[in-house]
């Protein structure tokens, strides 16, 4: 999610904002806007496209007057990119403003009591609902600071919020629930922020707000409360970093830091589809009727995308028993695939944009398919063309390998899963109940993942076997098509050779290529295959290789006797262990890059979206 500016002070607050947006324009964005307020005038100047468009737009921040404002880049989840959809979004009456980063989870149920309550709407964002329930309540004679507090209380969901009253001049009230706000210390001024680079510029002394805290602040004062109302004590903390170091959070890449935004990437997507106990996909229209007679999906994609749709034939296959077939896109688009009205075909881009992807896609429309659409940028090409569209909501991805829109993407093909059985009652509902708890859980297990302990161990393997000539993964079944993205991410990255196998596989030619050191990564976190893998890691290791074992707590004492290291995740089904696996693989990949000097956010040869066949 994307950007925010606020600023209370004695300049001129246009050209403070749009050159604390411009410090945040790497994190990627559709749209940008500002609201100044001048005496009890609010001014809102927004659009689609780049900051730039929006400089033109305020004579380079000339045009507008007032000393207090809030900006905002937008990375839209909700209503496609347009000047309409972008913030500020302005309530009914025009008495309150607000910019937002996140997603309001119960917006439209919120829409239509406001609705009912006369409240009229412009956009077809979630976030319009925030300024006008908020001016709902100041309606209702509460002030500024009791609306936002009363408002705040009825939003579900993910949040940090910049707010002006017409009324109020010289104030901005700020809220934060998920989405990062920080607070800028200044000298007779005040400011707000997503992140830290939009703000270093002016003040090193920030104070990071927790969720629930709401911050009432003016260019000379600033009163903090908590979740919960009660006043609190923020004590700046003072910067350091560098702004290149900020732009990535402190991490050394953007690789880095969007790995260990898988936990919040993954949460922010299942938690707005998963409601008591049900899966709930507003975005999409397959009837249980059209599920009934559904006889195949395709899943098309390319690369890692397409090991998502690898992934989604054991998942799909088992839960709902629909025969699924992943092809890569480039492959389906020249093939003359048997497509018709029972066929539903799955298409998986992060961009939107894959050229080999889009083909596929336009062709199984004139086939007939209906299609379903699992994207991250919302308004792409693949978003606006396919039937149907489920967004991944990991946020702008800025490195070129993908990490956590390859987790996201795995966590839709999960709930697409459930629901699909949920339709056609092709699982029964303990287990049903037990996989949707299991799935809830999933954000904190991968949080877990990323603990220290368990990078540290990472570090030291890489550190081991980054100069390793060949790597080999291998594994069964679900485990097998991890092996296909950890070894993707070791090549593309690390520039370093590996190959990817079912583990049942070697024997019959690949084992040729083991000898004395060569690194195996064998993943065995299926119980029910676990022997036959270990069968498949002692014929490696007859043949000198060095095998790093990746698996679950209760098969730890077993794999011990077999491989020479063990990496351990945390056990959940099956089904959704490879939303686990792929975290250790991702790093191990990453820091072998690292010692390998390769650069690891732009890789050579590669793009981000590959938009020519
Ligand atoms: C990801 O690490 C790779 N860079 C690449 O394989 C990517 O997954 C593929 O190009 C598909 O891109 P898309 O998801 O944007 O369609
Ligand atoms: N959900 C809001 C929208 O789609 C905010 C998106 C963002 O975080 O930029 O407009």
């Amino acid at each position: 999610m994307c950007g925010i500016v606020g600023y209370v002070g004695k300049e001129q607050a246009t050209p403070i904002l749009l050159d604390g947006l411009q410090k945040l324009e790497y994190r990627g964005y559709d749209s940008a806007g500002v609201c100044i307020g001048d005496g009890n005038q609010l001014q809102v100047v927004k659009a689609k496209g780049r900051l730039a468009h929006l400089a033109e737009l305020t004579d380079g921040g000339k045009s507008l007057h007032g000393s207090v404002g809030i900006g905002h880049t937008r990375w839209a989840t909700h209503g496609a990119p347009s000047d309409e959809n972008s913030h500020p979004h302005a309530a009914d009456q025009g008495k309150i403003v607000v910019v937002h980063n996140g997603i309001i989870e119960n917006y439209q149920k919120l829409k239509e009591m406001l609705q009912a309550n006369g409240k009229q709407f412009h956009s077809e964002t979630d976030t319009e609902v925030v300024a006008n329930l908020v001016e709902y309540f100041y309606d209702q004679g509460f002030d500024f600071k009791m609306s936002v507090r009363k408002a705040v209380e009825r939003i579900e969901g993910s949040y940090a919020l910049g707010i002006l009253c017409r009324d109020y001049p010289g104030t901005i009230i700020a809220v934060k629930k998920d989405s990062p706000l920080i607070f800028g210390f200044g000298d007779g001024c005040n400011y707000i922020a997503s992140d830290v680079p939009a703000i270093l510029k002016y003040t090193r002394d920030v104070a990071y707000l927790n969720d629930g805290d709401m911050v009432i602040f003016t260019d000379h004062d600033a009163l903090f409360f908590d979740g919960a109302g009660d006043p609190i004590t923020k004590t700046p903390e003072h910067i350091t970093w560098d702004t290149e170091a900020a732009e990535k959070g402190g991490y050394e890449h953007f690789m880095l830091k969007e790995i260990h935004e898988q936990p919040k990437a993954i949460r922010d997507t299942l938690s707005p589809r998963m409601k008591d106990g049900k899966i709930v996909l507003d975005d999409i229209t397959l009837s249980a009727d059209y599920l009934r007679n559904l006889r195949r999906v395709y899943a098309v994609a390319c690369g890692s995308a397409y090991y998502v749709g690898v992934q989604s034939k054991y998942i799909i296959e088992k839960l709902c028993q629909v025969p699924v077939e992943p092809v890569l896109a480039s492959e389906f688009r020249y093939s003359d695939p048997v497509l018709g009205a029972d066929t539903l075909v799955l298409i998986i881009s992060q961009s939107g944009e894959t050229a080999d992807t889009l083909a596929a896609l336009r062709l199984a429309k004139e086939k007939g398919a209906r299609t379903l659409a699992i994207v991250n940028v919302v308004g792409s090409s693949i978003a606006k063309l396919a039937d149907d569209v489920i967004y991944t909501w990991a946020g702008p991805e800025i490195a070129v390998a993908t990490t956590k829109a390859y987790s996201t993407q795995l966590a839709v093909v999960d709930l697409l899963a459930l629901y699909m059985a949920q339709c056609l009652e092709t699982v029964e509902p303990k287990r049903f109940d037990y996989l949707y708890g299991e799935l809830q859980s999933l954000p904190e297990k991968v949080e877990q993942v990323l603990d220290d302990s368990v990078i540290e161990k990472i570090q030291y393997y890489a550190s081991r076997y980054f100069n390793n000539r060949d790597v080999f993964y291998i594994g069964r079944n679900l485990d097998s098509a991890t092996c296909l993205e950890g070894s993707l991410k070791l090549k593309e990255i690390a520039y370093l050779h590996s190959e990817a196998y079912a583990a049942g596989e070697l024997k019959h030619g690949p084992i040729s290529l083991i000898e004395d050191g060569t690194l195996v990564v064998a993943i065995a976190t299926n119980r029910a295959l676990f022997d036959k893998t270990m069968s498949n890691v002692k014929e490696v290791k007859a043949r000198g290789a060095e095998v790093l074992g990746l698996t679950v707590p209760s098969c730890e004492e077993e794999i011990h006797k077999t491989v020479d290291s063990v990496v351990l995740i945390p056990e959940t089904d099956t089904l959704f262990q490879p939303n686990l696996s792929i975290v250790p693989l991702q790093c191990f990949a990453y820091y072998v890059a690292l010692m390998r000097g390769c650069d690891v956010d732009k890789p050579r040869n590669l793009a981000k979206s590959v938009t020519v066949e």
